[in-house]
């Protein structure tokens, strides 16, 4: 299957205001996800918001099947919850660590992760092991083999980190993590959108998403998939009456499926619009999608490194969509501002957003455009003649 643009964009009403290369940010939705949000907050203003999830249950609950299709897995090994990052906290913070034990992970991990190991590793005595790239860029999978010990009781990877195009060998690393039958948490917030995912092929035990970047869905919506064989073992670090059932005055007992990582309280109709994104994204297959992104991103960066003054900063050995360059006698701040006064959307990243990675490369900040499918040929062009203009 090839991506019909015309259609694509047909659905995407933001196409007729900017030119959108944010979508590692927060991408434009499809109208079908517009609909569907709006649609019940209508309802819910209506009749109620528990009447409104209660006529919508149907729907509500589609968004567990969804999810199960997009990770391949089932769905009681989905959580919605508010965001990936904290899908990602209740999977670490359910982990309990001792002195001596080891966390690895890769160079591209991302600052809210680094944070949370930082906390936890401060706590408990446990340390935090950086895993050495290879000379691609990416996470070097015989690194990790020569790191694993009895005493490491996690990896966890970034997929696609918040400041580059790098793919991580998500699946290489899974392949280590189950010879070594240890748990393996994969940062899927980049990637989840813009390629196909199989956590079974992936190997990875937990792994989170969010919904507002390559899925197009609602702000405000995140994923987290447990392997079911993982689940007994995880106590969520917080548990409510929805995670949990309050059986005696002494006693309460944890839900058995994922959703013990939820909380009562939940934006429906972000649900509803996270289920119909998802269900959009698998009409159009995913590998049609991840062939047109990287398509896309590679011809932007073979553009931009044609500009004068312009370095593209992307690593590894695949990259995706998202594209990362610094400019000459610019911040990317400057950058950035010039383009959004041009109607084009576009990111900077920072280096507290990767500290390890961007200050082994001495960079302070880059420029982050991002592409989607749903973005045109010509719109890379205008894109690359406005900076060009915007440099002069
Ligand atoms: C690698 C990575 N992980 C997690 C997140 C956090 O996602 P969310 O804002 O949905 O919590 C981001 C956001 O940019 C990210 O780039």
């Amino acid at each position: 299957m090839t991506i019909d643009l015309e259609r694509a964009r047909r659905d995407t009403p933001g196409c007729e205001h900017v030119l959108h290369l944010n979508n590692a940010g927060a991408s434009l939705p499809p109208r079908q996800v517009l609909d569907a949000v709006i649609a019940h907050l209508d309802l819910e203003a209506r009749i109620g918001g528990y009447e409104a999830a209660e006529r919508a249950q149907a729907a509500v609950e589609r968004v567990y099947d969804a999810a199960a299709s997009l990770l391949r897995c089932a769905r009681d090994e989905i959580a919605v919850v508010e965001n990936a990052t904290r899908a990602w906290d209740m999977a670490f913070y359910s982990l309990r660590f001792e002195r001596g034990d080891r966390i690895l992970t890769g160079m591209a991990e991302y600052a809210s992760n680094y944070i949370a190991y930082l906390q936890v590793t401060q706590r408990t005595g446990a340390a935090i092991e950086v895993v050495p790239s290879d000379e691609t860029g990416q996470i070097s999978v015989e690194a990790l083999r020569r790191s694993i010990d009895g005493r490491v009781k996690l990896i966890a990877l970034t997929h696609v980190p918040t400041n580059g195009g790098l793919v991580n060998p998500a699946a290489a690393v899974g392949r280590v993590a189950r010879e070594a039958g240890i748990p393996y948490l994969l940062d899927a917030c980049q990637s989840v959108g813009q390629m196909p995912i199989d956590v079974a092929a992936i190997g990875c035990d937990m792994l989170s998403a969010t919904g507002r970047k390559y899925l197009r869905g609602p702000r405000g919506t995140g994923l987290l998939y447990v392997r079911r064989a993982m689940l007994e073992r995880l106590e969520p670090p917080f548990l409510d009456l929805h995670a949990a059932t309050w059986v005696a005055r002494d006693r309460f007992e944890i839900r058995a499926d994922a959703r013990r990582f939820e909380n009562w309280e939940t934006y429906y109709a972000g649900k509803i619009g996270l289920g119909v994104a998802i269900d959009y994204a698998l009409g159009w297959e995913l590998c049609a999608v991840r062939e047109r992104v990287y398509g896309l991103a590679e011809g932007l960066r073979a553009r931009l490194s044609a500009l004068p003054g312009v370095t593209v900063r992307d690593l590894g050995a695949e990259r995706c969509g998202i594209v990362t360059f610094t400019v000459a006698r610019k911040t990317g701040t400057e950058v950035q501002k010039g383009l959004a006064a041009r109607a084009i959307n576009v990111s900077t990243s920072s280096s507290s957003g990767t500290r390890l990675d961007m200050e082994a490369r001495g960079l302070a900040q880059v420029v982050r455009a991002s592409v989607h499918y749903y973005n045109s040929e010509e719109e890379i062009g205008r894109f690359c003649d406005e900076l060009r203009g915007l440099l002069r």
